[in-house]
């Protein structure tokens, strides 16, 4: 898509992973690079949209011409994502949040006390940002796009995730040893709620970003 389709729209991409911080040294986080965040970024800002790019933990050099808001935690790329959000044509959720997070954080390292076991980590929920958006779009005539890594029942697992979320668009790709996590390449299944199934080939993250934003702009048109 060389052709500038999302001139004048404007786009917001969550990429990377978030961290949930046990206390200033520590965190739970997961292996997503924003690879494929920053992809969905960079085509949408070739193909002539105003891209705001939420950024967690992504050790990537920000994309020209991209508005980039770094954030750390889910919390965080909640209240990013939901201030960009206000006035977007588009919402695409590329980022891997946390599900949950530590229950307390500690404002000192936590330390090992000799003889004693260590204390358990207690999890709360976080809030499902893509849920929230797609339920309650804040604004009229949005599309919203989800991204759901499975490693089995990849399809009915897919379709399940759709529908609970209410987005959309969800781009399902299997994942296990060696596949998505940091690669430079993706296969992947981009589900509608129009009940379509788009099949993406094994390839560069550019042509599934590509895709996903034909699948958009053919909504937004
Ligand atoms: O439920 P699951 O984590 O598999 O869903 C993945 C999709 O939901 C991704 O698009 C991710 O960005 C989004 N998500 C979210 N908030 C969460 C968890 C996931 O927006 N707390």
């Amino acid at each position: 898509g060389a052709e500038a389709d999302l001139a004048g729209r404007h786009v917001v991409v969550s990429a990377g992973g978030t961290r949930e911080p046990l206390d200033p040294v520590r965190f739970l986080g997961n292996r997503s690079s924003g690879k494929q965040g920053y992809a969905l970024a960079r085509t949408a800002a070739a193909r002539g949209a105003r891209v705001t790019l939420i950024a967690a933990n992504a050790a990537l050099p920000d994309p020209a011409g991209v508005d980039v808001v770094p954030v750390g935690t889910a919390v965080q790329l909640r209240e990013a994502v939901l201030k960009a959000a206000a006035d977007a044509d588009a919402v695409v959720m590329a980022a891997a949040v946390a599900d949950f997070r530590p229950a307390t954080y500690a404002a000192g390292k936590i330390k090992k006390k000799d003889g004693l076991e260590p204390e358990p980590i207690t999890l709360v929920r976080n809030p499902d940002i893509l849920a929230e958006i797609a339920g309650d779009r804040p604004r009229a005539g949005q599309v919203v796009v989800g991204f759901a890594a499975e490693t089995d029942d990849v399809l009915a697992n897919g379709r399940a995730k759709l529908e609970r979320k209410g987005c959309d668009l969800l781009v399902v790709n299997e994942v296990g040893e060696r596949k998505t996590f940091g690669a430079e390449e993706n296969e992947a299944v981009v589900l509608g709620s129009d009940g379509s199934e788009t099949p993406v080939p094994h390839g560069p993250k550019e042509a599934l970003a590509d895709i996903v934003w034909n699948l958009v702009s053919r909504r937004l048109a």
